[in-house]
């Protein structure tokens, strides 16, 4: 009887399953899906191995191009589809073909870039699909710029109606002269019905008809978990994104997985993959924390829309109802008291979801959703735990009453608008002698998956103060810092503005802290728990989450300067990711205290390993392989980002240890992004530490990235002569280490001055590349010093050199005679071999030298020149 029963459902199912497919082939779609590269004449694969095929059999228009991309930006997932486009003119439809009355994805991808020589900035169209506005004065440049994506993928959920083709209708924007539609890729997915009816939160009698509704997903995350590719979505080819940039920082929680088998229990499969239920984030096991504060989510929204909030639920802990119960709370309201996984799903490990509707109005221009979680502490009887649970949230825009889906474009901020401007100068002027960019190394940045649907972050609109600059008459201030209406110094901010100083697109990418948690972890800031003082503040150990590690930077209150290099270092590092720069975990700002939270870097900085400190000095070639990942790093920052930012401070106390000896490079408080190469360098108030600073620099008040380079030179002698980059003890002529060992390299005597516990365990080779790549970076103009990739490939040679001759056995100690042969090749000063530097005439692009700013007559005097 019950196999019989069982057997019936098994055929059942696989009957609607062939009736399902078949109905597509009838139709011409093979598997329910219709994967199309635009503009694209054959059919490729893309990164998770779909393959796209040319929509040439579904353009209807009169006019219609085939274009390629000219540049493929590096964190393209593939050429596929971004790398061809079908582009439009005028009005023109694609004719897909659906079955009527059916539930489908439609996906559509877009690469703003020069298509047969346009302007990607002219692109600005509407897009109507099956009568359904999905977008409006849509510019896809505008959209990339101000979320800082290469490409925007919109995804919308739409029926299909009584008809056997979707129409999807692409026009050029008639308020936008010159306009034109430009689209890289078609997805269109057949899905089973996803969607049933919601309660409007605060109306518990006005359900919300999603079943028949269009709808754009905005947001759709595995919480506790991690990026899920489409490739491994439940065959709908969905994106899961990590959840971390959405938390409040008031408190992340803790996240965990399971450790039983998750089994949909009558839930349909494709409701989501097993991944996301397999892992969640619970409020974590301290009751009476647990008790005052909400784990909550903010998702920026457009206004005027009703949203469907889809929050999945598996709680594989508890196994009874009451013992994990919480309310919900979307934007302040109450969604759900009193929620109980287990109540709903009736067993442990058992997936289940609830969909709530919300309405955002037209607030103050930051319109945002937030969900919140709360343990339940008025149930009675009281549950087990004082807890809370989710999986994973989705979040749809529904059309509104006029078919409407189409929202404004997200304003891109005044930093990022310059940044690119000076990221497109360089690029062509990069190009203008770069003889092929075949050896151009591909560094993905990992934004943490922060840019779902392009619908983000950015669309909020931050104020900025801006000084004009007038021509002559710099101000030097740093115009460009994005500034919240509040001033800090005032001290009157109000707490609804906390975190505003900065952009909310760096407050997405990293994790804001409650002062109380702050507190918390450094025990109140406890004097014993600091570990450096710099000009920022103090900096603090302290540990997070219950075990994890962190280096607290707290700001004084009182400093200006403090705000602005606040803001910069959140701004900046929350962008950045890579193995040699101190990782930015989050930051803090309320009730006037600013923090900010790094990995905690277990020992210390170089020089405590060089020099100064308990610590053994440490061998040569520990010190060359600290000097290399230092240079890595900043290698990095100069060309692996998106744009070239210069660190300002290079110096040995900014090069941190952690606990395997890599070396990463800190503290990006006076970082600038530039250098804008029309006028090849970034005017700017001297700023960095006596001892690294390029004599270029104040001299003309210019700042390229060479300036690093010279900086780091001082750093690469410190490395080798084991003494600070300025000690005012010594006799005048040996007071700057960088003049010092210069004169004795020209004197052909650096060996005197060569730290005496590694003198003799060098290898002269690798001495005679380490010094002559050390002397290249002081050149006294930044144009005649190497780039930090020469310099790193120099000193990846100097430890090659050492290797090898610690390898063969054959390491002579190096002898007076031969340090001397090395000098011929330095003294060249001045007039360095600029063959040996692969881009090494950068002459043109450093013109005016008219900057007539008054150095500050203290720090040239400090310098002795
Ligand atoms: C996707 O699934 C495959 C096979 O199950 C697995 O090996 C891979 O790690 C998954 N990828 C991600 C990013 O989860
Ligand atoms: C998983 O469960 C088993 C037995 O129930 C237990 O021994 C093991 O420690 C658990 N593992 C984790 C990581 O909790
Ligand atoms: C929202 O609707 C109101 C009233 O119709 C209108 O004034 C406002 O401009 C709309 N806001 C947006 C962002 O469209
Ligand atoms: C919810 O309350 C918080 C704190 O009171 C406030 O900052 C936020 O703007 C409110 N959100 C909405 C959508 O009203
Ligand atoms: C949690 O959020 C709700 C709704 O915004 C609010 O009423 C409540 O005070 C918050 N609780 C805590 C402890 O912050
Ligand atoms: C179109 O979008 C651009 C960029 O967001 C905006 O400046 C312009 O005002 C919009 N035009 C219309 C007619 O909405
Ligand atoms: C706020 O700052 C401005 C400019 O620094 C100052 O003139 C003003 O007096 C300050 N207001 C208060 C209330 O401190």
């Amino acid at each position: 009887m019950n196999r019989a029963g069982e057997f019936c459902v098994l055929l059942c199912f696989s009957f609607l399953f062939s009736v399902f497919f078949s109905s597509l082939h009838v139709v011409g779609l093979d598997s329910g899906e219709l994967i199309l590269g635009c503009g694209s004449a054959e059919a490729g694969k893309d990164a998770d191995g779909r393959s796209w095929v040319s929509d040439d059999k579904y353009v209807v228009s009169a006019d219609s191009k085939m274009a390629k991309a000219s540049f493929q930006d590096p964190s393209l997932p593939s050429s596929f589809p971004y790398m061809s486009a079908r582009v439009f003119t005028s009005e023109a439809s694609y004719k897909l073909p659906v079955n009527a009355g059916k539930r489908y994805w439609l996906r559509l991808h877009f690469y703003p870039s020069s298509y047969e020589s346009l302007d990607p900035a002219d692109a600005y169209f509407s897009v109507v699909a099956g009568g359904v506005t999905l977008l409006k004065n849509f510019s896809a440049y505008v959209t990339a710029q101000a979320l800082t994506q290469a490409y925007i993928i919109k995804e919308y959920s739409l029926v299909s109606e009584d008809s056997n083709s979707l129409d999807i209708t692409f026009k050029p924007s008639p308020e936008h002269n010159g306009a034109y539609v430009f689209v890289n890729g078609i997805e269109l997915v057949q899905i089973p019905d996803l969607f049933e009816s919601a309660q409007m939160v605060g109306f518990s009698d006005q359900p919300v008809d999603a079943k028949t509704a269009s709808l754009q997903t905005m947001f759709r995350l595995n919480v506790g978990g991690q990026y899920i590719p489409p490739s491994n979505d439940s065959n709908l080819f969905r994106t899961w994104y990590d959840d971390t940039p959405y938390l409040d920082g008031a408190s992340a929680g803790v996240t965990n997985e399971a450790n039983v088998t998750v089994e949909y229990n009558g839930l349909p499969d494709y409701v989501a993959p097993l991944d996301v239920y397999r892992s969640a984030r619970s409020m974590g096991y301290d009751k009476d924390l647990n008790k005052n504060y909400n784990l909550t989510w903010i998702f920026q929204a457009d206004a005027n829309f009703t949203y469907l909030v889809r929050l999945h639920f598996c709680d594989y802990f508890c196994t009874k109802v009451n013992q994990r119960v919480f309310d919900i709370f979307i934007n302040n309201q109450t969604a759900q008291a009193a929620a109980d996984v287990i109540g709903w799903s009736t067993a442990k490990a058992v997936p289940v979801y609830k969909d709530y509707a919300i309405y955002v109005a037209d607030g103050k221009g930051d319109e945002q959703i937030t969900v919140s979680l709360h343990p339940s502490v008025t149930a009675d009887p009281p549950p087990e735990f004082y807890d809370a649970v989710l999986n994973g949230i989705e979040i749809f825009k529904m059309s509104d009453a006029a078919g409407n889906l189409g929202g404004p474009n997200p304003q891109p901020s005044e930093m990022l608008l310059k940044a690119e401007a000076e990221a497109s100068a360089r690029a062509s002027a990069a190009k203008a002698f770069a003889p092929s960019d075949s050896n151009v190394k591909v560094i993905t940045l990992s934004a943490g998956g922060a840019a779902a649907f392009g619908a983000l972050a950015a669309i909020a609109v931050s104020v900025y103060i801006k000084k004009k600059k007038v021509y002559g008459t710099e101000t030097h201030t740093s115009s460009w810092l994005p500034i919240s209406g509040f001033s800090q110094t005032n001290g009157s901010k109000s707490h609804t503005s906390a975190a505003s100083h900065l952009s909310s697109e760096a407050q997405g990418l990293s994790r804001r802290f409650s002062l109380f948690e702050i507190q918390h972890a450094t025990k109140n800031f406890d004097e014993s728990n600091v570990i450096g003082v710099g000009g920022f503040g103090k900096v603090y150990k302290g540990v997070i989450d219950g075990t994890m590690k962190v280096a607290i930077k707290r700001s004084n209150p009182s400093s200006e300067q403090g705000v602005h290099e606040f803001q910069t270092e959140v701004e900046m590092l929350s962008k950045l990711r890579h193995k040699h720069l101190v990782s930015l975990i989050g930051f803090c700002e309320e009730e006037n205290e600013m923090c900010l939270v790094y990995d905690y870097m277990a020992r210390g900085t170089m020089r405590e390993h060089i020099y100064k400190g308990n610590n053994p000095q440490l061998p040569w070639k520990q010190r060359l392989e600290l000097c290399i990942g230092a240079a890595r790093g900043l290698h990095y920052l100069h060309t692996g980002a998106r744009y070239t930012i210069i660190h300002r401070d290079v110096k040995t106390t900014n090069i941190l240890i952690d606990e395997n000896w890599v070396a990463k490079v800190s503290d990006f408080g006076l970082s600038k992004t530039g250098p804008n190469m029309d006028k090849g360098h970034v005017s700017t108030v001297v700023k960095g530490s006596f001892g690294y600073l390029d004599p270029e620099y104040f001299r003309r008040q210019q700042l390229t990235e060479k300036s690093d380079v010279y900086s780091f030179g001082v750093v690469l002698f410190e490395a080798l002569c084991a003494r600070p980059a300025l000690n005012p003890k010594l006799p005048k002529e040996q007071v700057s280490l960088a003049d010092w060992a210069l004169h004795c390299i020209r004197k052909g005597v650096l060996e005197d001055i060569i730290d005496p516990e590694v003198k003799g365990k060098i290898n002269p080779e690798c001495l005679k590349k380490f010094a002559e790549t050390a002397e290249k970076c002081l050149a006294d103009h930044g144009a005649e010093r190497p780039h930090m990739g020469d310099v790193l490939w120099n000193l990846e040679f100097a430890l090659q050199l050492q290797e090898s001759a610690d390898n063969g056995g054959s390491s002579k100690r190096s002898s007076r005679g031969e340090g001397s042969q090395g000098s011929q090749d330095f003294n060249q000063v001045g007039h360095p071999d600029i063959h040996a530097l692969s881009i090494g005439s950068e002459q043109e692009l450093i013109g005016n030298t008219e900057n007539t700013n008054e150095v500050s007559p203290q720090i040239v005097s400090q310098k002795g020149r």
